[in-house]
């Protein structure tokens, strides 16, 4: 039976949390696979706003929701996001709720580091969310992690303490910190061991056996395309891969069980943070964007920055990510908007481009080339059926699916879950 990965094609908040958690009761289980609580996400569900940073957005369903090895996991947001969401209503168990025992730790000196990092790098400032992904993710490729598995045996630790306290110490100082204070470091995950392995097991064989049996797993990917480390606006992205590939390796499923890529695209544009962003409007129109969106951030309450659709950003990331079919999420945004435009190519000094060049200097200076189209009279607010949209709406959407070259499987049009338009069951071979 078909498996979906949902990724964000643009540079997130693209209502991935939205389509999960619709999604997520046709699916058996629900995995994370990268990322951690830098990511937020918005469910709506009748009166209940849920909004979730590290948790599988399938957990508000009570499906089966699994944080996979590719996660970087901070315990203390763990419990912290736990107990919110228990508060709501929200059952969270050892029997639906999984952690990957090989699964690296954020620990408090990760979110020094990244603070640290931020106020010293002048105009090269990320804009990080500040909650130590990228330090995490340096520790784990540089072998010095402290990862799930290791609260089991933490009177075992003291070499992988002298490999990450040589490393850390020596920065520390560089930033005029003290070392690293190893007993309270141990003491303080003494303390939140036991709340972490409830749910630590091996998932890759808990995966495994799903899949056996047959059942359909949804991988849930975090951030978007234009943010992966490798593929993204480049150095102005996060530290983990954020492309559907990831989802095979971060969670311990091979790339043949990652099935149907669902790529969620904003019908307009948002960026949060420092980059190169050439659709970007700093006029009324990005305010009314922004506005009629509420756009702003879910984990850092930042403003994120709005613009007009950008095709080009959106075909490179089908492209790369292998998207099957996207979810068009937020048109009702662009309700009331006597013109729209889309933006389908580029001028670089005096050259046409049809793709995003990798050089942050060319990234900053391309210019967009615009189309211009008609808006709607009418609204697509809440709308749940292709019947109650404008045709202008429908002429928009075409436009969009023929200019990515991928086509639209479901309409988003409005933050409460139930506001959704079925094209085609991702689920469905
Ligand atoms: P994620 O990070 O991709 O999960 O997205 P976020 O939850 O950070 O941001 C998306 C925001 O848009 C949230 O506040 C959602 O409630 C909201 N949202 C999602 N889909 C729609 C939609 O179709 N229309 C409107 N107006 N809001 C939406
Ligand atoms: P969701 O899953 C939007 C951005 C940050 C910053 C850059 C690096 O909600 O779509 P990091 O803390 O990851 O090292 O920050 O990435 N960023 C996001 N922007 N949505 C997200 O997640 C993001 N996660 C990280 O703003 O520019
Ligand atoms: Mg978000």
């Amino acid at each position: 039976m078909a498996n979906v990965t949902v990724i964000g094609a643009q540079w997130g908040d693209e209502g991935k949390g939205k389509i999960v958690d619709w999604l997520a009761s046709r699916a058996d289980a629900v995995v994370r696979f990268q990322g951690g609580h830098n990511a937020g996400h918005t469910l709506v569900v009748g009166e209940q706003v849920y909004k979730l940073s590290l948790l599988p957005s399938g957990i508000v369903t009570g499906t089966l929701s699994i944080i996979g090895n590719g996660v970087v996991l901070d315990p203390w947001a763990l419990k912290a996001e736990i107990e919110k969401l228990t508060a709501q209503g929200v059952e969270i168990n050892a029997e639906n709720f999984a952690i990957a025992d090989n699964c690296p730790l954020i620990l408090p000196l990760h979110r020094d580091l990244d603070g640290l990092r931020e106020q010293a790098a002048g105009s090269g400032k990320i804009d990080t969310t500040g909650r130590g992904i990228g330090p995490a993710y340096e520790d784990k490729v540089g072998r010095r992690a402290i990862r799930v598995c290791d609260l089991a045996h933490l009177d075992a630790l003291d070499s992988q303490l002298d490999r990450l306290c040589a490393h850390h110490d020596a920065l520390r100082a560089g930033f005029g910190q003290p070392p690293v204070d190893r007993a309270a470091l141990v003491e303080e995950l003494r303390e939140i061991a036991p709340y972490v392995l409830q749910f630590a097991q091996p998932v890759w064989k808990r995966l495994n056996t799903v899949r056996k049996a047959g059942a359909r797993i949804l991988f849930e990917g975090a951030q978007g395309v234009l943010l992966d480390v490798d593929h993204g606006t480049y150095p102005f992205v996060t530290s983990s891969n954020t492309v559907s590939g990831t989802a095979a390796s971060g969670s311990g499923l091979g790339p043949s069980q990652t099935g149907f890529v669902l790529g969620i695209v904003k019908a307009y544009t948002t960026r949060v943070g420092s980059g190169p962003f050439p659709t970007e409007l700093e006029d009324e129109v990005g305010q009314r964007l922004g506005e009629r969106g509420h756009e702003f951030g879910t984990v850092t309450g930042r403003k994120r920055r709005c613009g007009w659709f950008d095709a080009v950003l959106v075909r490179q990331s089908c492209a790369i990510s292998g998207v099957t079919g996207i979810a068009l999420t937020k048109l009702d945004v662009l309700d009331g908007f006597e013109k729209v435009k889309i933006c389908t190519g580029y001028r670089l000094r005096g050259k046409v481009l049809d793709y995003f060049p990798a050089h942050a200097a060319d990234q900053a200076e391309v210019e967009p080339i615009y189309e211009e189209m008609d808006g709607w009279n009418g609204t697509t607010a809440g709308a749940r059926s292709w019947a109650d949209l404008p045709a202008q709406a429908i002429k928009y959407i075409q436009r969009v699916q023929e200019l990515i070259e991928t086509p639209v499987a479901l309409v988003s049009t409005s933050p409460e879950r139930e506001d959704t338009i079925l094209v085609r069951d991702p689920f469905v071979d």
